[in-house]
């Protein structure tokens, strides 16, 4: 059932409430099986799973990479049919952003390094529309991918330090057999910078095997990449530098045919 309004999502809301945990899977559409698997883990933790599509036009840099992200609702819908999910909630910019919308979360410490500093006001973007949605949806329970580690690190601190009631949930990054992390952005590479990408985690694999950053790095331009953003080890929940004792996680981001790829590995 496709909702575009907040009025009709919450009055379905109240009743299911009554009765059992809402789960929520926020997206941006563009849907494949990595978000498929967000809807799984839903469907398993909670009894009424709804599902939203928004490009949410606060979060990107630039209104180039806006224009260009995919909008494809009815491939979306026709992905999440066969799953049963209770409702899919696709609101316009309209909805989530009324005329005089004045209001920003913007989050510190964990939003300041990598994403938040190579791309200024994502997180502020990200931050205010998964807030909104937790305020549209009302949701108990909301699924996200590992596949940006930074993005779940920070809601999860977000909802922390605001007593947002809803428990956060990461989903484990589902990758294609190559070993390339699934993700829309991949539709855009063409078949030869496609088998290419499988570089990026095997030389992230290898790094978290003790190969040293110079050489990953290398092997990435050898392979056809064009530029290295980061390939770092990182604590894994504050995204400082790694800290004894706590765990790590290595973090890259590399362009590849004017592509921008992310990937995170535990380390
Ligand atoms: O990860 C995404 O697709 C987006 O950042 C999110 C969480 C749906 C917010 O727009």
């Amino acid at each position: 059932m496709i909702i575009r309004r907040v009025n009709e999502l919450r009055a379905l809301v109240r009743g299911w409430k009554k009765t059992g945990v809402v789960g929520l899977v926020p997206t941006m559409g563009a849907l494949h099986q990595g978000h498929l698997s967000l809807v799984q883990a839903a469907q398993q933790g909670a009894d009424r799973v709804i599902v939203s599509i928004f490009v949410n036009p606060r979060q990107f840099n630039s209104a180039a990479d806006l224009a260009k992200y995919p909008r494809t609702e009815a491939a979306d819908a026709a992905l999440l049919a066969p799953l049963g999910v209770d409702a899919v909630f696709v609101p316009d910019p309209d909805e989530v952003y009324p005329p005089g919308f004045a209001s920003e979360v913007t989050v510190g410490g964990v939003a300041l390094p990598l994403e938040g500093a190579l791309r200024p006001g994502h997180f502020a973007g990200v931050a205010t529309v998964v807030t909104k949605l937790f305020g549209m949806t009302m949701a108990d329970r909301a699924w996200f991918g590992e596949k940006d580690w930074q993005q779940l690190q920070v809601i999860r601190r977000m909802v922390a330090d605001l007593n947002i009631p809803v428990e956060v949930l990461g989903v484990p990054t589902l990758r294609d057999p190559d070993g390339l992390a699934m993700s829309s952005r991949n539709a855009r590479l063409s078949a030869q910078a496609r088998a290419r990408a499988a570089a990026l985690p095997l030389w992230m694999g290898r790094m978290a095997a003790g190969t040293p950053a110079h050489e990953a790095e290398a092997g990435l331009l050898a392979a056809g990449f064009d530029r290295v953003e980061y390939l770092a080890f990182h604590d894994a929940e504050t995204l400082d530098a790694p800290r004894p004792g706590h765990p790590r996680r290595l973090l890259a981001a590399a362009w590849l045919e004017g592509v921008r790829l992310i990937d995170n590995i535990p380390a």
